[in-house]
């Protein structure tokens, strides 16, 4: 059977058909996904609030709406934005397989399930370099004489330009500009967006003065001592860098800084990760000296060299809970915020299985900087090390003063040796259980990059039990009070 979808990115139309075919009991492995091509002749002629919103949303069967955790919904929101051909096949497998197996919803480590999350996980990155890289150029409008457009080439992965365009548009209200992508284009006059087919790289300006005037301020902040060519190009990635005005000047500096760094005899090191370490300066040795006031103007270890920024905790003031994790993530390293990766998704699923909500726990990272080395184009977790976790104790105190948690819970040994102040704390001896430490109570558990990680299903499927009976246990606890410290 064929489902028909009026554009790439047709959530209405897919959530339209999906229900008519649930409705019929149409098995997935039955329907065939159809996208029609846009194709509107003349560039930025309709006012188009994306196509989306051209096919009326039909009534929805109340079965069908009271099954589908909200869940799902935003997860179809963002997949359908990916460029994979099998993305609506999956998320109908995915619906269909949520009403016909109640489990589904509670198993982590379903493979469907995880595929989508990582589709999503990809858009977004997608969506975030859209709104990190692209840069405008400006153009005499030629609708309004004497007045300047703003022009952008941009080449997403995925099928995200109706999806930022909104972002662009409330960021930069005041300016007339335009998108233009392979795929589509998007044009913003002051009030209204307006989408049309996609363009080329030549339908976008050359280099503008305001261009010179930023080339020769990036050159002077350019720090020869610290260029790392291998980090530059994880941070942002090749295709990303032909776009930019910097990324002409780029690879010139770099190698005038590999040619200087040589004929002073300067450490190739400098500014770089070697092997699997990266360098710690020898001022960790005395962190009281270094107070730093704010989160993000932290140098008591190095690892802010390394990262986008600081990732803070979060969550209500006077939490009777508070989590406490590894380090941010790749994602959290960007976002700013705890758990919003995969292992936060996981989390999520834990919390739901425990009865627990989200929004009711503080969440926060033994360490606060993403500590990552290079795979190729892809930044590696890197557990960091007891002098980084000692390093950063100091603001998980100021966390546990200010917060005053009755319980912590500890995902996993860097999180429990950070809690406990004892560096040589076994995971394995803690695990499940309450123990009382400085007047509170701390439960252990696996973290969930382990469930993500663990090969074995069995292995993955205890873990996750171990999380919930221990999230579980944390609230029980709350009942009980500790014994008063000793001393
Ligand atoms: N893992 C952690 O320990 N913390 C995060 O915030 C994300 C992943």
């Amino acid at each position: 059977m064929q489902a028909r979808l009026s554009s790439a990115i047709d959530l209405t139309g897919f959530r339209n058909e999906a229900r008519d075919l649930l409705a019929h009991q149409v098995p997935p492995e039955q329907v065939h996904w159809e996208t029609d091509v846009v194709t509107e002749a003349d560039l930025f002629a309709q006012p188009v609030q994306g196509s989306d919103q051209a096919r009326p949303s039909r009534s929805i069967p109340r079965a069908a709406t009271a099954i589908v955790p909200s869940s799902f919904l935003r997860l179809c929101e963002v997949v359908v934005l990916h460029h994979d051909a099998q993305r609506f096949s999956l998320l109908y497998r995915l619906l269909w397989r949520l009403v016909h197996e109640p489990n589904l919803r509670n198993d982590p480590i379903d493979p469907d399930m995880l595929q989508a999350q990582q589709m999503a996980q990809s858009v977004r990155r997608d969506m975030h370099k859209m709104k990190a890289f692209l840069r405008f150029r400006q153009l005499p409008d030629q609708e309004h004489p004497g007045e300047v457009l703003h022009v952008a080439w941009f080449e997403p992965v995925h099928h995200i330009v109706e999806a930022v365009a909104p972002w662009f548009a409330r960021r930069f209200a005041g300016m007339r500009w335009a998108i233009l992508t392979p795929e589509r284009s998007v044009r913003w006059d002051g009030r209204q967006l307006m989408f049309g087919p996609g363009g080329s790289r030549a339908d976008a300006p050359a280099a503008d003065a305001g261009e010179a005037l930023w080339l020769t301020y990036y050159r002077s902040i350019f720090n020869p001592a610290r260029v790392n060519a291998q980090l530059m190009q994880s941070h942002i990635p090749s295709r990303f860098w032909k776009n930019l005005p910097e990324g002409a000047i780029v690879p010139a500096m770099v190698s005038n800084a590999e040619l200087g760094a040589r004929s002073t005899g300067q450490a190739q090191a400098v500014g770089r990760k070697t092997g699997a370490t990266i360098p710690i300066a020898p001022a960790d040795a005395q962190p009281e000296r270094q107070q730093p006031s704010k989160l993000d103007e932290c140098r008591r270890c190095d690892l802010w060299q390394f990262a986008t920024q600081a990732v803070p905790g979060a969550g209500p003031k006077r939490a009777p809970i508070m989590l406490v994790g590894e380090q941010p993530g790749d994602q959290e390293d960007l976002a700013g915020e705890a758990f919003v990766g995969p292992a936060g998704k996981l989390l999520d699923r834990v919390f739901d299985a425990a009865g627990l909500e989200r929004r009711t726990i503080y969440l926060t990272n033994a360490v606060k900087h993403f500590k990552w080395e290079p795979r190729g184009k892809r930044r590696l977790h890197k557990t960091p090390a007891q002098r980084e976790v000692d390093a950063c104790h100091y603001w998980l105190d100021k966390e546990l003063v200010s917060v005053k948690p009755k319980v912590i819970v500890a995902l996993g040994a860097t999180a429990l040796k950070s809690v406990l102040g004892n560096g040589n704390a076994k995971l394995g001896e803690s695990l499940g259980k309450a123990i009382q430490h400085d007047g509170r109570w701390v439960v252990t558990v696996y973290h969930p990059s382990y469930i993500l990680r663990v090969p074995d299903e069995e292995a993955k499927r205890q873990a996750f039990n171990v999380m919930v009976e221990g999230l579980k246990l944390a609230q029980q606890l709350l009942e009980r009070q500790p014994e008063e410290p000793k001393g």
